[in-house]
């Protein structure tokens, strides 16, 4: 099948930015990754853009597919049912060239909540145990790549790029809750503030745009009423 790529392309010193576009031949369920890596080897190589694993684990190839967050080695053709594709960076992150955003400030975000074990207890003969219960309170936080996927889809990062930000909260949730760790307390002192857990008002944009169906929102409720508890 014959298919319109719209790319967003954007000078890496002057800022000036345009779409450039391609008609392709393409099958159903080739990769979008595969189709802009295809238009860089075989037509423009200056195209710019982040890919690594292809394979729905690094995180590295997330952005604006027809209007929507995805990871460019997860959506297929067929998904989009369409057979126009516009292309263009995640939304809400400085572009530094083409498809390529600073992540800088993402992950000074996450290392504000210390996004590491913070042993609870001097280390043991043997592991550290913990019960299957234990274990299931965080298992769906753990599932998160860092894609930035959540936090540039959401309005109150657009509006405010002081807010932690979902990628932020979802690593302090994996934390928090787990039974062995004990940094909470030096976490919630970052989370509880206006900018931190309350910044976000429930949109849900993020949990849509996890490529790794990690349920954001809800994640995020369990912050608000376990810091509220703990207050
Ligand atoms: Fe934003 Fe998600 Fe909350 S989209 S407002 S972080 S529920």
């Amino acid at each position: 099948m014959q298919v319109t790529v719209e790319i967003y392309r954007q000078e890496a010193h002057s800022g000036a930015s345009h779409f450039d576009t391609f008609v392709r031949e393409v099958d159903p369920t080739d990769q979008i990754l595969d189709v802009i890596m295809e238009i860089k080897d075989d037509v423009d190589g200056s195209l710019a853009f982040r890919k690594s694993c292809a394979h729905g684990v690094c995180g590295s190839d997330a952005m604006q597919i027809n209007g929507m967050n995805r990871l460019a080695c997860q959506t297929l053709i067929q998904d989009l049912k369409s057979d126009r594709i516009r292309i263009e960076p995640l939304k809400g992150m400085k572009v530094l060239r083409d498809l390529i955003v600073d992540m800088d400030p993402f992950f000074e975000s996450l290392a504000k909540v210390k996004p590491y074990f913070i042993p609870k207890t001097t280390a043991p003969a043997a592991e550290r145990k913990q019960t299957i219960e234990e274990r299931a309170r965080f298992d769906d936080t753990t599932k998160c790549i860092m894609c930035a996927a959540c936090t540039t889809s959401c309005p109150s990062f657009w509006s405010n790029d002081n807010y932690l930000g979902p990628a932020t909260l979802v690593k302090a949730h994996r934390f928090i809750f787990d039974s062995r760790d004990g940094g909470d307390r030096e976490r919630l002192e970052v989370l509880d503030d206006r900018d931190g857990l309350w910044r976000c008002h429930s949109i849900y944009n993020c949990t849509d745009a996890c490529p790794r169906d990690i349920e954001i929102t809800k994640a995020i409720g369990d912050l608000k009423r376990y810091t509220v508890a703990q207050r």
